[in-house]
C-alpha cells in the first residue's frame, strides 16, 4: 500500500518508491502538512512548533493559547480569513460579498486506483502500474463550502498529483475567489526558484532566482499557458544541479491562464501555490455544483535536475501523452509555411511533397492559407471549406497525389479563431468574443472564438470533420494565435472573465477528445504561434508541440533547454529551415541546424527545391541519422551538458534504457582566435562498459567519457556542430 494511515494519529502518508509525503489533522481538525522529500518511516508532526508570534491570529476555540496559530503552521490547503495571512490557496465569496472561510477536516477516503478528472488531463496508469488515490474532505458548514483534496500516486513513477474539488453545499450562490490546485509548504530549508519565463518565439527561457521574503508571482492571464511563463516550476535547494541536491519538480496540467506564487513568511517558511489565474476570477458556485481545479504532478529527487527532468519525462510520456504515437517515432515532415506561407496551390504542395520524398522525408503538412479566403492572415478563419480555386480542385486529389508519392499528409487548423473577413463572422457575430458597445482588442487581425458555448463548438467541429472525413488524413496542426481579451458570452448570466475562460478551456479540451475519437489514427501536434500552449496538460490530447515558432538553431539550443526540464524531447516539435534565418536573420550551417532539430521530433520547413546538391545530401543523412537514433532521442534519458546561458557551448545527450547507445550533440556557441579544445563530460553511461563512435570506429571506455570528457576540436566557421552516436561495445 502507498497509502499509510493512522487512524488513531490521524495521520496520513504517501509513500512512492522513493518518496514520502505526509499530513495530519491537528488540534481544531486542521489539516496540517508536515513533509514532501526522501522515502522515511515515522511520524513526522514534530516539525510543527508553537510561538505566541503576535498578531497573528487564534482560532476561536483556542482561546488564550494564543501559541495556536494558522499564520505559522503548514498547512495542505490555506484558506484567506481564518487567521493564516500567507498567501491562501484558496478564497470564497459569499452572497454578501463577505470573503473567507475556515477549512477543517471531515473524513477521508481511499481509492484502489488514481482518480480522472471529467473533462481535463490527469496522470493516467498503465497496464501492470498501480495507482492509488487519498481524498481528505474538509468543510466549512457555516458558509456552506465543502472540499474534497485529491491525492493521486503512481508507485513507481515517484509521482504524486494533486487536484482540488469545491463544492456548494449551502442553499445560497457562492463564489470561488481562488482554488488552487495544489498548495505546498516547506517548515525548513532555503531554497531557489527555478522558472521559465519567455515571449512568442523566445519561450521558456531559464531563470533561477533565490526565495526571497515576499511573494513571487508568475502565471498567465491571456487564456493560454502563454509564452510568457510556463505552467512549471522547480523549487530547489541552493546546492542543487545537474547532478546532486534536493528539488521538486511541479507541473500543471491546464492549458489555460494559470498562477503560480511561491512566498517566504515572516518566520521563513516557504509556500508554493499552483492552480487556476485567480485575477478576475470569481467562479459562480450554484447550490450542490463543483469546481473542479485542474491536476498538478509532482516529483522530488534528491539527486539532482536530470534526475527530477528523467522522472517528469517518464511521467508525460507514459503516464500523460496518449495514443499511437506517444512515444513512437513521427513521420519526418515537410511543412509548407516557412516554404511558401500563403503564396500557393495544389501543384505546388504536390511539388513540395515530391522534392521532399525524393530526400526521405515522410509527410507533407499543409500549413494555413488552404480554406475560405485566405491569402493573407487576415480574412477566412472560422471558414473551414477547402478553397478549390487555391487548391485547383478538391483536397482528395491533392491528398491522393502526395500519398501516390509514398507520403503521409498532415493539414493545418486553427478553430478557436474568427476573422472578421469571414463568412462565420457574418453569420454569427456573437459566436467571437467582443463586449457589447466596445471596440474589441484585436490580435492577428482575429478574434477568439467564445469555445465556453457548446453550440461554437460544434458549428466549428461539424465543418472540420466534413473537411477531413473526405480525406485521408494522417497528422494535424493545431494552431492558436492570439491571446484571448474581450471575454464577454452571449449565453453567460455573470459575465465573469475567470469562469468563462476555465470553461473555454473545458472546450477546447472536448474539440480535441472528439476529434482524436472520430480520426483515432490521426495524431495531433499542438502549436500556439510556437510555444504559447506548451505545458503537459494540452499533451494529454497532443503528445506534440511546436515548440517555438523561432526554427533559428542557435536560439533554439535555449529554447530547448529550458523546455527539457520539464517536457522529453518526444513532446517538441523541431525542424530544420531556411538561412538567412527568418526569425532572426542568422546564418548556420545546414549540420548544426540539423543536429538541433534532431534534439526533439524532427522535420523540415523551407523550400527544399533552393538548396545546393552538397545541402540535399547532407539533409539524406541526416534523415538517415534520425532514423537510427530517434528510439534514443525519444525515449531515452535526456541529459543536459551545459548551460547554454552561460557555456561557451550548447551540449546535451541521451542515452536508452539499457545505456547501449547514445546520441550526443553540441554546438560551439562562440569561436575565438586560436580556440582551445573542449572537452565535454557525458553523463548516463556505463562507466563500466567500452563505446563506440558510430562514425569514426574509436572505442572510448565509458567512465573516462564520463570523469575526463569528450575532446571537442574546433572546426573553424560559424556556429560549428558535432553529433556523435555511440553503441556499446559487446
Ligand atoms: C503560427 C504557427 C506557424 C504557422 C502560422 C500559420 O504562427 O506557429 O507555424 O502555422 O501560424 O499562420
Amino acid at each position: 500500500m502507498a497509502i499509510l494511515i493512522n487512524e488513531e494519529k490521524k495521520l496520513f502518508t504517501l509513500n512512492t518508491k522513493n518518496t514520502t509525503y505526509q499530513m495530519k489533522v491537528i488540534d481544531y481538525g486542521y489539516l496540517a502538512h508536515l513533509y514532501y522529500g526522501k522515502k522515511m518511516d515515522g511520524d513526522m508532526s514534530y516539525v510543527i512548533t508553537h510561538y505566541d508570534r503576535g498578531f497573528s491570529g487564534n482560532p476561536y476555540e483556542a482561546q488564550e493559547h494564543r501559541e495556536f496559530s494558522l499564520d505559522n503552521i503548514p498547512l495542505e490547503y490555506s484558506c484567506y480569513g481564518n487567521g493564516d495571512f500567507r498567501t491562501p490557496a484558496f478564497n470564497i465569496k459569499d452572497i454578501e460579498g463577505i470573503h473567507g472561510c475556515d477549512l477543517r477536516y471531515v473524513s477521508y477516503e481511499v481509492m484502489d486506483s488514481k482518480y480522472s478528472l471529467k473533462g481535463l488531463p490527469a496522470a493516467y496508469t498503465n497496464d501492470g502500474e498501480k495507482g492509488e488515490t487519498l481524498k481528505i474532505v474538509l468543510q466549512d458548514p457555516q458558509v456552506g463550502v465543502e472540499v474534497d483534496l485529491l491525492y493521486g500516486i503512481i508507485e513507481d513513477k515517484d509521482l504524486i498529483t494533486r487536484s482540488a474539488i469545491v463544492r456548494n453545499i449551502s442553499d445560497a450562490d457562492i463564489f470561488v475567489a481562488k482554488a488552487s490546485s495544489m498548495s505546498l509548504d516547506f517548515v525548513t530549508g532555503d531554497y531557489d526558484l527555478i522558472h521559465f519565463h519567455g515571449r512568442h518565439a523566445m519561450e521558456r527561457m531559464y531563470e533561477r532566482e533565490a526565495i526571497n521574503h515576499g511573494v513571487k508571482k508568475i502565471g498567465s492571464t491571456r487564456g493560454t499557458s502563454s509564452h510568457q511563463h510556463s505552467p512549471f516550476v522547480v523549487i530547489a535547494g541552493k546546492d542543487a544541479n545537474e547532478d546532486a541536491g534536493d528539488c521538486y519538480g511541479i507541473s500543471f496540467l491546464y492549458s489555460g491562464s494559470f498562477n503560480c506564487e511561491v512566498e517566504k513568511d515572516q518566520t521563513d517558511q516557504v509556500r508554493l501555490n499552483m492552480g487556476v489565474q485567480d485575477e478576475m476570477f470569481e467562479y459562480v458556485l450554484y447550490p450542490e455544483s463543483e469546481f473542479v481545479a485542474p491536476e498538478v504532478v509532482m516529483v522530488y529527487s534528491p539527486d539532482g535536475f536530470a534526475d527530477m527532468s528523467h522522472k517528469m519525462h517518464d511521467v508525460v510520456r507514459y503516464n500523460i501523452c496518449r495514443g499511437e504515437y506517444k512515444t513512437k517515432r513521427r513521420p519526418i515532415l515537410i511543412n509548407s509555411w516557412e516554404a511558401v506561407y500563403f503564396d500557393f496551390n495544389g501543384d505546388d504542395i504536390v511539388n513540395i511533397a515530391k522534392q521532399a520524398s525524393e530526400l526521405g522525408v515522410e509527410m507533407l503538412v499543409l500549413d494555413d492559407g488552404w480554406f475560405g479566403v485566405r491569402n493573407d492572415d487576415k480574412s477566412g478563419l472560422g471558414d473551414w471549406f477547402v478553397n478549390e480555386d487555391k487548391m485547383g480542385g478538391p483536397m482528395a486529389d491533392v491528398v491522393k497525389r502526395v500519398k501516390d508519392l509514398g507520403m503521409k499528409f498532415g493539414i493545418w487548423i486553427e478553430p478557436e479563431m474568427v476573422s472578421e473577413k469571414s463568412e462565420l463572422f457574418k453569420e454569427h457575430p456573437d459566436y467571437a468574443f467582443v463586449i457589447p458597445g466596445r471596440k474589441p482588442v484585436m490580435g492577428r487581425s482575429q478574434l477568439n472564438l467564445d469555445f465556453s458555448r457548446k453550440e461554437v463548438v460544434n458549428c466549428i467541429f461539424d465543418q472540420m470533420t466534413a473537411v477531413l472525413d473526405k480525406i485521408d488524413v494522417d497528422y494535424i496542426k493545431m494552431d492558436m494565435n492570439r491571446s484571448i481579451l474581450n471575454v464577454y458570452s452571449m449565453t453567460e448570466g455573470i459575465q465573469n472573465n475567470g469562469t468563462i475562460l476555465y470553461k473555454y478551456v473545458l472546450g477546447v479540451y472536448d474539440f480535441m477528445e472528439r476529434l482524436q475519437a472520430r480520426y483515432p489514427k490521426m495524431f495531433i501536434e499542438g502549436c500556439s504561434g510556437g510555444g504559447g500552449r506548451f505545458d503537459a496538460g494540452m499533451m494529454y490530447y497532443t503528445p506534440q508541440i511546436w515548440c517555438s515558432d523561432n526554427t533559428d538553431a542557435v536560439d533554439r539550443i535555449r529554447i530547448q533547454y529550458g523546455t527539457s526540464f520539464a517536457y522529453p524531447l518526444s513532446t517538441m516539435g523541431a525542424h530544420v529551415s531556411a538561412v538567412p534565418n527568418h526569425q532572426t536573420g542568422r546564418v548556420t550551417d545546414m549540420n548544426t541546424r540539423g543536429v538541433v532539430a534532431m534534439t526533439g521530433a524532427f522535420g523540415y520547413e523551407l523550400d527544399l527545391g533552393k538548396l545546393s546538391e552538397e545541402d540535399k545530401t547532407a539533409v539524406r543523412e541526416q534523415i538517415k541519422t534520425y532514423h537510427e537514433a530517434a528510439p534514443v532521442i525519444l525515449k531515452g534519458d535526456y541529459y543536459r551538458l551545459s548551460n547554454p546561458f552561460e557555456a561557451e557551448y550548447g551540449a546535451w545527450m541521451s542515452v536508452d534504457e539499457e545505456k547501449k547507445h547514445a546520441v550526443v550533440g553540441a554546438v560551439l556557441l562562440n569561436t575565438h582566435g586560436n580556440h582551445p579544445v573542449f572537452y565535454i563530460r557525458l553523463r548516463g553511461l556505463a562507466p563500466e562498459r567500452s563505446y563506440r563512435d558510430k562514425k569514426t570506429g574509436v572505442v572510448y571506455s565509458g567512465a573516462a567519457l564520463m570523469e575526463l570528457g569528450m575532446p571537442f576540436t574546433i572546426v573553424p566557421g560559424n556556429y560549428p556542430s558535432y553529433q556523435i552516436l555511440l553503441d556499446a561495445v559487446e
